[in-house]
């Protein structure tokens, strides 16, 4: 998926906003704030469980200019897999994330059913897991190697990109340079961390080499959304000019 790989140059188009908000209309109305202010909007579980893909179909009628990445960790079967990417096809969507613990014979699936039309994204490990979750979880692993291996993983079945946290990005270029990297758990200096554990700074993410930023509740819960993401976007131009 090369056209994945190639990271956008204006610091707003790098900027994915997490809808996590349980109604389509409150979806809407924070994607009619953010047009024009970020490149794309994320539908995660909580709005597409509760609204099902007519609120992705109604993101992209009423706001063309945002990309829709849709963000169901997918993990099952490989028909199964297969079958939800088949889906997701016929929605428009620019990237849709799969686990990458699932395997490359699974991942391998969705990218042959994507067949160029949308990107596959393979998340890694969650920015909401640190060492001591991935051990309770039976993982023998560092989350280095964790990330490596699934990296890897992700690059053998010729995904588009990788889902990981600002931390692991030299490790991920290392294991697979041309992967796109997308990093979540982004809080601008200051911000309430939330529940996520392995943070960073927009600026800092881009001068890692992050190609794009999830960022939820940073924005989302601003005062003023719009704002927020400019402030945002302008600290991403400064570090992609070198400041
Ligand atoms: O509100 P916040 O900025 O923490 O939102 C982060 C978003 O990124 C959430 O929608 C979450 O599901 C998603 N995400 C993540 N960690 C990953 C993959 C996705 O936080 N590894």
């Amino acid at each position: 998926m090369p056209e994945a790989s190639r990271a956008p140059a204006c610091g707003k188009d790098r900027i994915i906003v997490a809808l996590d908000v349980p109604t389509a209309d409150e979806a809407l109305a924070c994607a009619a704030r953010l047009d024009g202010h970020v490149g794309l909007v994320k539908v995660g579980l909580e709005l597409f469980v509760s609204e099902g893909p007519s609120v992705v179909r109604a993101l992209a009628e009423r706001h063309p200019d945002l990309e829709i990445f849709l963000d169901l960790k997918l993990h099952d079967i490989p028909n199964t897999m297969r079958g939800a990417v088949r889906a997701a096809r016929g929605l428009g969507v620019r990237f849709l994330t799969v686990h990458a613990g699932a395997g490359t014979d699974h991942l391998r699936a969705c990218v042959e059913e994507a067949g160029g039309a949308l990107g596959i994204l393979a998340v890694t490990v969650l920015t909401s897991q640190d060492a001591r979750a991935c051990a309770e979880a039976g993982a023998t692993r560092t989350i280095e190697e964790l990330v490596t291996m699934r990296a890897r993983c992700a690059a053998a079945a010729g995904c588009a990109g990788v889902v990981c946290s600002g931390k692991e990005l030299a490790v991920v270029r290392a294991a697979a340079p041309g992967l796109a990297t997308v990093v979540p758990g982004i809080r601008p200096a200051g911000a309430n961390v939330d529940d996520q554990k392995r943070v960073m700074t927009p600026g800092r993410a881009v001068r890692n080499g992050a190609d794009y930023l999830v960022v939820g509740r940073p924005i989302r819960n601003a005062p003023d959304p719009a704002a927020a993401a400019d402030a945002i976007a302008a600290e991403i131009d400064a570090a992609l000019a070198g400041g």
